[in-house]
């Protein structure tokens, strides 16, 4: 883990929602993987305190690529950043998803921002794994499809893709992968991942669940972060433990 000051080399809005930063940040870049994350410091001064967490979306050689969407404060401050302005990032943190083993179809789930994290972690799964994207949002402008490959959409209100959840759908469609030895990749909201750990428990999947929680330090100091063991041994934090689980070992 390092605090890197990194110079912006592109900005750009992906929708109307979401942006897309490039950041020069060699030391960071060659350590992190899919499903980690970073926090940074969006301006020089002591406001906003804290730093925000934003999961690797993709490793260009020596720069980070980070997909966000205006949420508050911090995130606004974020979107007005020009090329060239520094920011002071802290990573790699957490855990990152779990690539190795034996699985022949690789299924990614990602509700709106929840995408963020696949595009790395599309490049970095086998070449010998097929891969499979279900990407959700509340409208088509919701919708993050940057580097993601044979791609499954569902919109919440119809405008683009299969209308409804991108649960529905993945329900729909499971019976056609039973067959293959699968594992899930999800990141979203929580009750997506809800939704999905319930699948996941009771046909027995092989699923990893990006959780997101609000972070204060983002390494284990703060205690700020716990979510509940699923088998009452206490608590999990999110940002050191996590933020990757399997779908058993967790309750929402
Ligand atoms: C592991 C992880 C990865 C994430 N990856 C991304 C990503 O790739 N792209 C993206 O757009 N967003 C991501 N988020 C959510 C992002 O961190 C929040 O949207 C952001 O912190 C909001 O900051 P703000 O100042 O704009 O909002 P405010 O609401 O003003 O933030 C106030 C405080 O609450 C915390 N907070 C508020 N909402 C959240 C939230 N949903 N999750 C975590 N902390 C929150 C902030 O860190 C801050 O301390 C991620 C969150 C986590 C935990
Ligand atoms: S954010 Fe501080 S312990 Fe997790």
């Amino acid at each position: 883990m390092v605090i890197e000051k990194a110079r912006i080399e592109s900005i750009q809005k992906l929708s109307n929602y979401y942006y897309l930063i490039e950041v020069f940040s060699p030391l960071i870049a060659k350590e992190i993987k899919p499903g980690q994350f970073c926090n940074i410091k969006v301006t020089d001064t002591n406001y906003p305190l804290l730093r925000r967490p934003f999961s690797i979306c993709d490793v260009d050689a020596n720069k980070l690529i980070f997909v966000f969407d205006v949420h508050g404060e911090g995130t606004k401050i974020l979107s007005s950043k020009k090329k060239g302005d520094e920011l002071d990032i802290l990573g790699p943190l957490g855990n990152g998803f779990t690539i190795e083993g034996k699985y022949d179809l690789a299924i990614l789930i990602g509700g709106g921002i929840g995408t963020a994290p696949f595009p790395y972690l599309t490049k970095k799964i086998s070449s010998d794994v097929d891969i499979i994207s279900f990407i959700g949002g509340r409208t088509k402008e919701h919708l993050i499809k940057y580097q993601m490959k044979n791609i499954h959409l569902a919109t919440d209100d119809g405008s683009e893709g299969f209308h409804g959840t991108i649960i529905d759908l993945f329900k729909m469609e499971l019976k056609n992968f039973i067959n293959k030895k699968i594992r899930i990749f999800a990141c979203g909201p929580t009750p997506m991942l809800k939704a999905l750990q319930q699948i996941s428990l009771e046909q027995n999947l092989d699923c990893q669940l990006s959780v997101e929680c609000a972070m204060a330090c983002g390494f284990g100091i703060c205690q700020g972060c716990p979510i509940e063991k699923s088998n009452g041994d206490g608590y999990y934090l999110v940002c050191k433990d996590g933020p990757i689980f399997d779908a058993d070992k967790i309750l929402f």
